[in-house]
């Protein structure tokens, strides 16, 4: 199908990234929309596991034109740093990556604000809020301005300036950044030729009916208004975002997936309805080898969430599913499946009833069996044990959007269709 969209459907982690390599061979055009450096997607290919923060994955396939939208926030520092260690690894991106003009850049002075006051939501310091809050105030630097630094450098040096006497940062994180900000421009003057009008590239393919990718960063529960605010991202991962993130119609989306992993993680602050504090959920968290892929914390984990996951079906209109890490499961006698919320023993009706209280929820649990077999040596989906395909329905039954692919392992070929 032309043009497919893959979006996390939990706190973010769902497993993105292999997914959304698995469907880049028959890409043309493969393209992120919101969200910046805080993203961690991985990709393991044979021996090597690359983890991607700012270029979208179909950078790993040759032939695969790689955008960063309008609605991304683009940290010049990290971006070359990713340049270079994809080029260690021997991915030629030459002439494949594209900057949007209009691209929103988070400075040295955005992530120090970020340390100094990211701590409550446990951010990943990677400058998002600032750099999304300064472009919501109308006083951000856009991938076009860097230009500049090949001219005079005077305007960068003048809103860097500007920003530094706002007073935001606390004195200890300022006297940090002085060198950082002698990186900044080296690094912007290294992408400065990347930049360019994305929006007429994506246009250009969808007339040519190209085969287009659109990779969501972070998950529908961490959407600036949809999520749970204000322990969310400071942008749009949900489907909503993609229009304007690329200037890409909503109507032009053909295919849209959901990523879920088969139990749930979190990484950062907020409610968590089915998190496990117990040793269910550090086995959850050994086994599933659960630490941020950006910054290298341990994700809180817990059960599967059936009420969230069918709220963001219905905010996405996601067509299908895809299961990540089902194989993460294959030990357990008992799985637990959140069926339902109660506030003070009364039934809640639905995600959205109690997203603004999520921390009050007591979850509903459905038990189920476990299949205690291994499923990440399979071949085919029938070759799934039934508890696992039983699993697996009632996940659909629940969510109310078929799965049509369940991963069982990081490798590539540990992807089963259904
Ligand atoms: P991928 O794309 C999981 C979380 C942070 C924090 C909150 C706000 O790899 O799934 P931010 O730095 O965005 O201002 O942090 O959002 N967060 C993620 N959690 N996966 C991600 O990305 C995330 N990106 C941000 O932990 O709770
Ligand atoms: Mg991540």
């Amino acid at each position: 199908m032309p043009v497919t969209a893959v979006i996390g459907g939990q706190w973010g982690d769902e497993g993105k990234g292999k997914i959304v390599d698995t469907l880049c061979d028959e890409m043309d055009l493969a393209a992120r929309y919101q969200g910046g450096a805080n993203a961690g997607h991985t990709v393991k290919v044979k021996d090597k596991t690359f983890i991607l923060h700012q270029l979208p994955s179909g950078i790993l396939h040759p032939g695969c034109i790689c955008l960063l939208g309008p609605g991304m926030v683009v940290d010049p520092i990290a971006f070359v740093e990713e340049l270079d260690q994809l080029r260690k690894l021997g991915i030629d991106t030459a002439g494949r990556v594209q900057i949007s003009l209009t691209a929103h850049i988070v400075t040295p002075v955005h992530k120090a604000m970020d340390r100094a006051t990211g701590g409550v939501i446990d951010t990943t310091r990677r400058g998002i809020g600032p750099a999304y809050g300064d472009k919501a105030r109308r006083i951000g630097i856009r991938a076009f301005d860097l230009q500049d630094i090949a001219g005079t450098g005077k305007f960068l040096v003048d809103r860097l300036k500007i920003a530094l006497q706002q007073g935001e940062v606390i004195a200890k994180e300022l006297d940090d950044i002085t060198t950082e900000v002698e990186r900044f421009f080296a690094a912007a003057l290294r992408i400065t030729d990347l930049v360019g009008d994305t929006i007429a590239t994506l246009q250009e393919g969808l007339a040519a009916g190209k085969n287009i990718l659109i990779e969501g960063a972070q998950g529908t529960l961490l959407d600036l208004d949809l999520g749970t605010y204000p322990f969310v991202t400071s942008s749009h991962p949900t489907v909503g975002g993609i229009g304007t993130g690329l200037g890409l119609p909503p109507g032009s989306i053909d295919r849209l997936v959901g990523i879920f992993k088969a139990y749930t993680t979190r990484v950062g602050a907020g409610p968590f309805p089915t998190e496990l504090t117990d040793e269910v959920g550090q086995r959850l968290q050994k086994e599933g080898s659960e630490f941020g892929a950006t910054t290298g914390r341990p994700r809180r984990c817990g059960w599967f969430d059936a009420v969230a996951a069918r709220y963001a079906c219905q905010v996405n209109g996601f067509t299908e599913l895809a299961l990540t890490k089902l194989d993460i499961l294959d030990n357990f006698e008992t799985i637990m499946v959140c069926t339902g919320y109660e506030v003070n023993g009364e039934r809640v009706p639905g995600f959205s009833a109690a997203v603004h209280a999520l921390e009050q929820v007591t979850p509903v649990y459905e038990r189920l069996p476990g299949w205690r077999k291994s499923t990440s040596g399979l071949k085919s989906a029938d070759k799934l044990p039934k508890q696992a395909r039983a699993y697996i329905s009632r996940l659909e039954e629940l969510a109310g959007v078929p799965i049509k692919q369940v991963s069982i392992g990081a490798e590539r070929h540990q992807i089963l269709s259904l």
